[in-house]
């Protein structure tokens, strides 16, 4: 779906990816509807886009709080007229540790924001998305939703499951005006880690042997697939080879990364 004149809500837009897709969406002429759990983020992302009110919203509202979401639609659709696409971006990684030194609180976390996040929001705005003579659903999975990677073993679950959701979504809704795609990025320069509460560990630098896209480059990555309704998008030579490698030998391709973060793990 083009964005030229369209309204968007960016999940995460306070940061990293989110603010880049918030600010080059309205830089080609659409609107934005700005959520985050970080308001003076959000008011950062503000400063960098043109246009003021009339192009932006900023809405501090936490995705896992259910109610406060399914009341988010009417207050969209009450500044903008209209709303034609939800790009579900919020996330958060979980400390870089083995599933048995992880809490069941961690476990929750990182479900609650990741999977559940992407859901309450999708179900929040489904129906007013379906009104509209096109509409597009983009989610945001990882390359960690289809390649394990140790020490994110329940990130990589809670990814995994957005990506069966978005592609289920696809299916449900082929005979609708609404496109579905799901994104695969690879690594991306953010501060992920830290806006997710976690220590960096002390190995990580440049373990993993794979360089950072910048967020820029995959926010226009990822427009670009929105605009040309692809239905898969893969972020980054990495997320593109891994993608081949994982279907090629998976057995191997588990060894593979295992080995790359073997470093961070010991
Ligand atoms: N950075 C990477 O290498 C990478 C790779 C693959 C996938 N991803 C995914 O891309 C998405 C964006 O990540 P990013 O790297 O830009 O991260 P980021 O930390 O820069 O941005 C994420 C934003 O989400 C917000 N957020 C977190 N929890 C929230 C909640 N409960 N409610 C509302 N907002 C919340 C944060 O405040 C932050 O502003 C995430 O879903 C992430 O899992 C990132």
């Amino acid at each position: 779906m083009k964005i030229a004149g369209k309204v968007f809500l960016v999940t995460g837009a306070g940061s990293g990816m989110g603010r880049e897709m918030t600010h080059q969406i309205i830089a080609k002429g659409g609107k934005v509807a700005a959520l985050d759990i970080h308001l003076p983020q959000l008011l950062e992302t503000q400063q960098i886009c043109s246009g003021g009110a009339a192009n932006f919203l900023a809405l501090e509202v936490d995705i896992t709080d259910r109610a406060k979401l399914l009341a988010l639609p009417e207050q969209v659709i009450k500044h903008f007229g209209q709303i034609d696409g939800i790009i579900n971006n919020a996330g958060i990684i979980q400390p870089f540790v083995k599933v048995k030194d992880l809490g069941f609180d961690q476990v929750e976390r990182v479900m609650n924001v990741n999977f559940y996040g992407c859901v309450n929001v999708t179900k929040a705005f489904l129906p007013h998305l379906l009104e509209r003579p096109e509409a597009h659903i983009v989610n945001i999975s990882s390359m960690g939703g289809f390649l394990p990677v140790p020490g994110q073993s329940i990130y990589g679950a809670a990814k995994a499951a957005v990506k069966l959701f978005t592609e289920g979504l696809y299916a449900e809704l082929k005979e609708t005006a609404i496109h579905v795609s799901v994104v695969f990025p690879g690594a991306i320069a953010t501060n992920i880690t830290a806006n997710s509460g976690i220590e960096i560990p002390k190995a990580s630098s440049g373990s993993s042997g794979m360089t950072a896209l910048p967020a820029n480059e995959a926010a226009r990555i990822i427009l670009h697939g929105m605009e040309t309704n692809q239905y898969r998008i893969l972020v980054g030579s990495d997320s593109k080879f891994m993608d081949f490698l994982c279907r090629l030998a998976p057995e191997y391709a588990t060894n593979f990364i295992a080995k790359k973060m073997k470093a961070l793990l010991g």
